[in-house]
C-alpha cells in the first residue's frame, strides 16, 4: 500500500511511517523542512517538501496514496477538508490524529473524577464541547468522521499522552518535553499545584501499531480513544525527578509564579495541559480491531529512560 504520510518528520508521524516501513507499505511523507529531506528518505520515506496549507500538494499526494495519514497537526482544519475533499468518493482510509485534551479538566493539579468513553462526540451533553479551548479541534474531529458519508473510510485516532522513545526522526511527546525542560532550567522537579491531576497514556509504539489495524480495517466514521493506562502527573514528574537526579517535584502555580526567571512555561499550556486531567476509556481499538497495547506503564519508560537531549525542543 502506498500511504500518504502528513507530520512525517514529527513524533507520532514519524513512528507511523516507520511501522508502515517495517510492513513493507510505501511511505510518501510530507515535511515542511528541506533540510530533513536526506534524513527522510534515509528512513526510506519518500519526502514531500510543503505545508498543510498547499491544498495542491495535499490533493495531488492524497489521490496518488491508497490512503492518508493526517498526523502534523490536529487542528488543522483546511488540510482536513483539502484531504477529505481529496478523497470523496473513493472509499480510501483517511487516519485522522486528534488529541484528548478535547476532553480536559483544568483543576490546577487537583484530580478530576470525570472519566470520558468514545460515545463523548455523539452528544454535547455531561461537556463542554464548546469550550473555547476545544471547539475548534472538536468541531475537525467532527468533520472527519461526518466525511464517512462523503465516501471517505475515516477513522480518528483520539491519543491520551503518548510516551515511549521517537522512531523516526529526534522528537518527543510534548508534556513529558516541558516538565523535563522546566526541570532542567529550574534545578528542581515541578508540577502544576499537587499534582494529582491524571492523564490517561499510550505508549508511541502500540500508537503506531494502531495506526496500521485503523488503515487495514477500521470501519467508516469511527472515533476512536487511544489508551492503556493513567497517570498522575505528580508521580511522572517524581519518575523524572529520580531520573535526573533532581530535588522535587515541588508546586508551580500558574498565577503565582509563571514571571519567575527559570519558569519556561506558558500559564495557559500550564493550567489546560500540565494541569488538568484528561481520563478516557477506549474499548472500539481493542474490540473491533484487536489492538493489543503492549506497554502498560509510563513510570516504568519514565524511569528507564535517559532523557538524552532529543528530549529538548
Ligand atoms: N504527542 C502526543 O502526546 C499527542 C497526543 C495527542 C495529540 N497530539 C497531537 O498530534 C499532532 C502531532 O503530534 P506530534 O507529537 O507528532 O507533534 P510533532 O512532533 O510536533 O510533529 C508534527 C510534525 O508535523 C509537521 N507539521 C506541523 N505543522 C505543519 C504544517 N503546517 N504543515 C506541514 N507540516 C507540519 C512538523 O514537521 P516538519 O517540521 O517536518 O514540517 C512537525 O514535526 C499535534 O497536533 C499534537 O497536538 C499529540
Amino acid at each position: 500500500m502506498r500511504v500518504f504520510v502528513t507530520g512525517v518528520g514529527g513524533y507520532i508521524g514519524g513512528a507511523v511511517a516507520v511501522r508502515l516501513l517495517q510492513e513493507g507499505h510505501t511511505v510518501v511523507g510530507l515535511t515542511r523542512d528541506g533540510a530533513k529531506v536526506g534524513a527522510l528518505a534515509r528512513l526510506g520515506i519518500q519526502p514531500v517538501v510543503g505545508t498543510l496549507d498547499d491544498a495542491d500538494v495535499l490533493t495531488v499526494q492524497a489521490r496518488g496514496a491508497d490512503a492518508v495519514v493526517n498526523a502534523a497537526d490536529s487542528d488543522h482544519l483546511r488540510a482536513v477538508r483539502t484531504l477529505v475533499a481529496a478523497l470523496a468518493g473513493s472509499g480510501k482510509p483517511l487516519i485522522h490524529t486528534s488529541g484528548s485534551s478535547i476532553v480536559g479538566v483544568g483543576t490546577d493539579g487537583e484530580v478530576s473524577s470525570a472519566i470520558f468513553h468514545e460515545d463523548v462526540l455523539d452528544s454535547d451533553s455531561g461537556w463542554e464541547p464548546e469550550h473555547p479551548i476545544r471547539k475548534a479541534r472538536v468541531a475537525i474531529d467532527r468533520l472527519v468522521l461526518a466525511a464517512a458519508e462523503q465516501g471517505v473510510r475515516t477513522a480518528v485516532l483520539c491519543h491520551s499522552l503518548i510516551y515511549g522513545p521517537a522512531q523516526g526522526l529526534p522528537g518527543e511527546s510534548v508534556l513529558i518535553a516541558a516538565l523535563v525542560r522546566q526541570a532542567r532550567a529550574a534545578g528542581v522537579v515541578r508540577q502544576v499545584g499537587g499534582g494529582g491531576n491524571i492523564w490517561s497514556n499510550v505508549h508511541l509504539g502500540d500508537v503506531a501499531e494502531l495506526y496500521l489495524l485503523a488503515l487495514e480495517k477500521s470501519s467508516p466514521g469511527t472515533f476512536y480513544f487511544v489508551e492503556s493506562g493513567e497517570e498522575s502527573i505528580g508521580a511522572m514528574a517524581a519518575a523524572i525527578a529520580r531520573c535526573l537526579g533532581l530535588p522535587g517535584p515541588v508546586p508551580w502555580h500558574p498565577d503565582a509564579d509563571a514571571d519567575a526567571a527559570d519558569s519556561v512555561w506558558d500559564p495557559q499550556f500550564a493550567m489546560h495541559a500540565l494541569g488538568s486531567n484528561s481520563r478516557v476509556r477506549g474499548s472500539r481499538a481493542r474490540d473491533l480491531l484487536g489492538w493489543r497495547p503492549r506497554h502498560h506503564s509510563i513510570i516504568d519508560w519514565l524511569s528507564s529512560t535517559s532523557f538524552g537531549e532529543t528530549v529538548e525542543r
